[in-house]
C-alpha cells in the first residue's frame, strides 16, 4: 500500500541527498492513524452517511464530518457525557453540528441508530486520552460492534480500525480483535493490517476490512 502525493517528490535545492532520503522514508510510511484518514477520504463523499464509534475529543467526527459536507450525515458513539461535551463543542466550533448526531451509548448496538448503507465506519480502540483508562474499548463489545458495522455496511465501503494497546490497554482487545479479523470470509471481505514490526512501544495498528457484498 503506497500514498505517493507530489510534495513528497519534490526536492528543494537546500535538500542535501541524506535529509532528502530520510524524509521520502518517513512520509512514505505513514502513521496508523494517517493512514485511517488517508483510506477513509478515499471511500468517503459528500452526501454519504458514516460512523465514528468511538468519538472520544470529537476528532474523527470532526474529521467525517468534513468528508460528508452539509448533505451528509456523521454518527458518532460514546459512552462518555465528557466525549459529548468535548465533540460537541468541537463540531459547533467548526460549524457542522447539523450533520452531526451525538449519541450516548455503546456502539455495539449502533444498530439501533444507523440505518443500512453507511460508507465508512471508524473506531479507535483503547481509552480517551486525559480520561479514564478503566473506560477504554473492550474486546467483546468491539466484535459486536464490527459485526454491526459490516451489516451496515455498503458493497465497497470500508470499516477502519486503529488499535491502540499495550500500557493500560493490555493485550487482550488486540489478541481477540486480530483473530476475528482472520475468521472474516475473504469471499465477501478483505482485511488489510498496517503495522510496524519492528519499532518499539507498541505503536498503533491500523486495519482496513473492505466489503464486496450487498
Ligand atoms: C481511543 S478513544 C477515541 C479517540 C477519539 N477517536 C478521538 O478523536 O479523540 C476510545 C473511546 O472509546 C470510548 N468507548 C469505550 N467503550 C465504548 C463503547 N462500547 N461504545 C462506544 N464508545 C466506547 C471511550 O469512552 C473512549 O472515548
Amino acid at each position: 500500500m503506497t500514498f505517493i502525493s507530489s510534495r513528497m517528490l519534490s526536492n528543494t535545492a537546500e535538500d542535501t541527498d541524506i535529509n532528502i532520503l530520510e524524509r521520502k522514508q518517513t512520509m512514505l510510511l505513514r502513521n496508523s492513524l494517517t493512514i485511517s484518514h488517508e483510506l477513509v477520504s478515499r471511500v468517503v463523499l459528500p452526501g454519504d452517511s458514516v460512523v465514528d464509534a468511538t468519538m472520544g475529543n470529537g476528532n474523527d467526527t470532526l474529521f467525517l464530518a468534513g468528508l460528508v459536507g452539509g448533505t451528509g450525515k456523521v454518527y458518532a458513539f460514546d459512552i462518555q457525557e465528557q466525549a459529548l461535551e468535548k465533540t460537541g463543542q468541537k463540531v459547533k466550533n467548526a460549524g457542522v453540528q447539523d450533520r452531526v448526531a451525538l449519541i450516548r451509548d455503546g456502539h455495539q448496538n449502533m444498530d439501533q441508530y444507523v440505518p443500512k448503507g453507511i460508507k465508512a465506519v471508524m473506531f479507535n480502540l483503547g481509552y480517551l486520552p486525559g480520561g479514564d483508562h478503566k473506560l477504554g474499548t473492550r474486546a467483546e463489545t468491539t466484535i459486536a460492534a464490527i459485526e454491526k458495522a459490516l451489516a451496515l455496511l455498503c458493497r465497497e465501503g470500508i470499516v477502519m480500525i486503529v488499535i491502540y494497546y499495550g500500557g493500560d490497554s493490555g493485550f487482550g482487545e488486540k489478541e481477540a480483535v486480530m483473530a476475528y479479523f482472520k475468521t472474516l470470509d475473504a469471499k465477501n471481505y478483505s482485511v488489510l493490517v498496517h503495522e510496524f514490526v519492528n519499532q518499539a512501544n507498541c505503536p498503533p495498528i491500523a486495519v482496513c476490512i473492505e466489503k464486496y457484498i450487498d
